[in-house]
């Protein structure tokens, strides 16, 4: 009989947690025993996903021992805290938040880009999950940098609320409906109102005036892709639910033209969809294509008309699945194939 494994989800009641469940179920992950934890309160708590109820344990009185892989996505906070007591328990530790994501000794993986770094999870028994944005441009863009070097990248990001939990996907819904009834908009996540309206910050600001959100894209690059390429970001959050959008501009080093690129995007060395089609609707969109989908899809690939050596593409993915749930799963599927 082949090997199950223990699994903890730490924050099994927020959007990630409940899509990393729904994504083990889909993949038929070999799972033995499911614990699903949350804060205090939610302890003995029943939620139903894909018509099968589980219950809520909490993580402050869980004891790790003889799980064998811990999913995070709780916040940093809880990672900084509980990682260490998961890891001490020899449970190999995934974590969505960005608190490990920075340190050189912290592997930090995109399946489709760098499985090859995963083995060095042995040194501190973690692997970090990168940015949902960074993951779907890195999915991308990861071909064509085989193909001919990327230097620069300059992206625009239009991400989902729920990429800032279920509170804001709330927070857009009422705000909707009070808009709707002429009633006044309640802003307690977002710094303005959301719906309705485009804001460009996600995460605090930096020093430099970036926001951490950009910032993340620029060191995540560099981490997981290459080190040479310089990346310009400007995140912006949208009222869209969920599935975030990119609008990617690539400085590579030598000529190469659009035709091409579409060649590579499309070839079995790629990892996107291309949806490509000069016609009304024929590129991807967050609400259509990848509503219930893991994949990367790419569309409206370009010559920049502007520069020497540039193309233009459109990046969608769903946020919560290949931005989060989904990547952590290939990193769990990767760790029992190979290590575990
Ligand atoms: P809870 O529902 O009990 O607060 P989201 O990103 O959608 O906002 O979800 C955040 C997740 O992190 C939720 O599952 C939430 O659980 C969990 N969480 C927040 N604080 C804690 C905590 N102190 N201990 C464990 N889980 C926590």
């Amino acid at each position: 009989m082949s090997k199950k494994y223990n699994i903890a989800v730490v924050g099994a009641t927020g959007a990630v947690g409940q899509m990393m469940i729904k994504i083990l179920i889909e993949r038929k992950f070999p799972i033995d025993n499911l614990y699903l934890l949350a804060s205090k309160k939610s302890k003995g708590k029943i939620i139903t996903i894909e018509g099968n109820k589980y219950q809520i344990d909490s993580l402050e009185e869980f004891n790790f021992k003889g799980t064998d892989i811990a999913l995070f996505s709780a916040g940093g906070e809880i990672s900084k805290k509980y990682a260490s007591i998961a890891t001490k328990n020899n449970a190999v530790v995934i974590d969505n938040t960005s608190f490990f994501r920075y340190e050189d000794n912290i592997p930090l993986i995109v399946p489709e880009v760098n499985s090859n770094e995963i083995s060095k999870y042995k040194e501190t028994g973690i692997i970090a999950n990168p940015n949902c944005s960074t993951i779907q441009m890195l999915v991308a863009i990861k071909p064509i940098h085989e193909v001919c070097k990327i230097k620069r990248i300059n992206v625009c990001t239009y991400q989902a609320v729920s990429g800032s939990g279920n509170s804001a996907v709330e927070e857009l819904k009422k705000q909707v409906q009070a808009f709707v009834n002429n009633e006044k908009l309640v802003s307690e996540v977002y710094p303005k109102q959301i719906a309705f309206n485009v804001i460009p910050q996600i995460d605090k600001f930096m020093d430099n005036g970036y926001t951490k959100e950009e910032m993340k894209m620029v060191w995540e690059t560099k981490k997981i892709l290459d080190s040479n390429i310089e990346v310009n970001p400007t995140t912006v959050r949208v009222p869209v639910f969920y599935g975030h959008s990119e609008a990617v501009h690539l400085e590579l080093e030598e000529n190469i033209t659009a035709n091409e690129v579409k060649n590579i995007l499309s070839s079995e060395n790629s990892n996107v969809v291309l949806v490509d089609e000069h016609k009304n609707g024929g590129y991807p969109c967050a609400a259509n294509e990848c509503e219930n989908s893991n994949d990367v899809f790419v569309g409206r690939v370009r010559e920049d008309i502007s520069i020497k050596n540039g193309i233009n593409m459109w990046v969608v993915s769903n946020n919560i699945r290949k931005g989060a749930a989904y990547n952590s799963i290939q990193i769990a599927e990767l760790l029992i194939k190979d290590y575990l």
